[in-house]
């Protein structure tokens, strides 16, 4: 059979786009942070990860102008060979300076830091051990890694326990769990899961994509424990907070150099440009120099999660400026997608199989540069929309 014969079969998404509820790949004319421009039509933005809304500051635009116009646009090669430039090695001191750790390592996506880091510290023979939750970029870093996989229930502290306790005690043991979780906007345990790695020998990673910028005092999910010592990597990336591109991994010198030079995606692929390099670092000097916005997003997060809940939605566990308001059904989460974006409120659609039967939802999350008024104007919207809908 032709190999493609499966794509020619794929017809999910033209089914959807007949019908006119497709959510995905919307092409945004403008995109000012809070606001989107799509087809002429001004649309409230509450579904990107701008948490601190750096996107359009101007000290960080101007950094990216100057960057580009003193070293060009590309750094044209790997950083193992040619693409090293000292702006990506500042970009780290400050890095590994800012969540407390002897070294940080850039890699050029938050993906390829997971793929990169995952495989290169866990070998065959070895275990890793994941959230149900965890972020997709862990789960394909696991396989790639070739150990064996071990899954827990989410924020299951007791069944996490009994996982570990199953594992033979000669294994070398990584585990990796997201510290701000992505879709429900809630936090992994580490208080509780610190002392059962330490009691069973296992080497802890957080994966603070969306936590960096937000949780203690932007420093991440450790920090925001104080528990920076504890936690042996910490990775992020700068598609979100730091209003760029790329990522990094960060511990100890000895463990940084050895993912340094073994991590695939980060030797067989190309630097981040210095653009982007110089975008990260002025958003991190921002966050020092601003630190108000690390707690607006988080006082307007607390504002809507209130307000949602006195409408009578239901935003399951999140504590955090990602608020889920949880639908229960593939049709009627696209239903509702389908009319606050009609009346002006992006949001993101996550239906079964991405997460389990029943939890489908409408991914929400904000920035510290909405306006009350932007706020007034979405929890209308979602009033209005809920009330059509039957949901409240
Ligand atoms: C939890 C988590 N980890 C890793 C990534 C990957 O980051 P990047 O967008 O830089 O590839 C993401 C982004 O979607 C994420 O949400």
């Amino acid at each position: 059979m032709d190999i493609f014969e499966k794509c020619y079969q794929f017809s999910t998404v033209k089914e959807a786009k007949e019908t006119g509820i497709y959510p995905y790949f919307i092409p945004l004319d403008e995109n000012e942070g809070t606001e989107v421009i799509h087809q002429g039509r001004h649309i409230i933005m509450c579904g990107s990860n701008n948490y601190l809304g750096l996107t359009t500051h101007p000290k960080i635009r101007q950094a990216a102008v100057d960057a580009t116009q003193r070293y060009g646009t590309s750094c044209t090669g790997s950083r193992f060979l040619n693409g090293n430039m000292t702006l990506h090695e500042r970009l780290e001191e400050e890095l590994a300076d800012w969540v407390g750790k002897e070294a940080a390592l850039v890699f050029s996506t938050g993906m390829q830091v997971n793929l990169g880091t995952i495989s290169a510290i866990v070998g065959r023979g070895d275990i890793v051990i994941l959230d149900k939750d965890d972020h997709a970029s862990i789960v394909d870093g696991a396989f790639l890694s070739g150990g064996k996989i071990e899954r827990y229930r989410h924020n299951d502290i007791d069944h996490l326990k009994r996982v570990l306790a199953s594992l033979p005690e000669d294994k070398s043991k990584l585990l990796v769990v997201d510290g701000l979780f992505s879709m429900e906007g809630d936090i992994a345990p580490l208080p509780e899961m610190v002392p059962l790695c330490k009691e069973y020998g296992v080497r802890l990673m957080v994966d603070d994509a969306h936590a960096m910028g937000v949780l203690g005092g932007g420093r991440g999910t450790a920090a925001h424990f104080g528990m920076t010592e504890d936690v042996d990597l910490i990775m992020s990336t700068f598609s979100k907070s730091f209003a760029s591109l790329g990522g990094f991994i960060a511990g100890e010198k000895d463990v940084i150099e050895y993912i340094q030079h073994t991590a695939r995606s980060l030797i067989f692929s190309a630097s981040i440009p210095p653009a982007n390099a110089a975008t990260a670092l002025a958003s991190l000097e921002v966050m020092k120099e601003e630190p108000e916005r690390i707690v607006r997003v988080n006082q307007i997060a607390e504002r809507m999660r209130k307000e949602y809940h006195k409408l009578g939605f239901n935003t399951g566990h999140s504590v955090t400026p990602v608020i889920p308001i949880i639908i229960g059904d593939n049709n009627l989460t696209f239903l509702t997608w389908k009319l606050l974006f009609e009346n002006g409120v992006f949001v993101n659609p996550v239906i079964s199989p991405a997460v389990a039967p029943g939890r489908q939802l409408l991914r929400t999350s904000y920035m510290a540069t909405h306006t009350e008024e932007q706020m007034d104007r979405v929890l209308g919207i979602f009033e209005e929309v809920g009330k059509q809908l039957g949901l409240i």
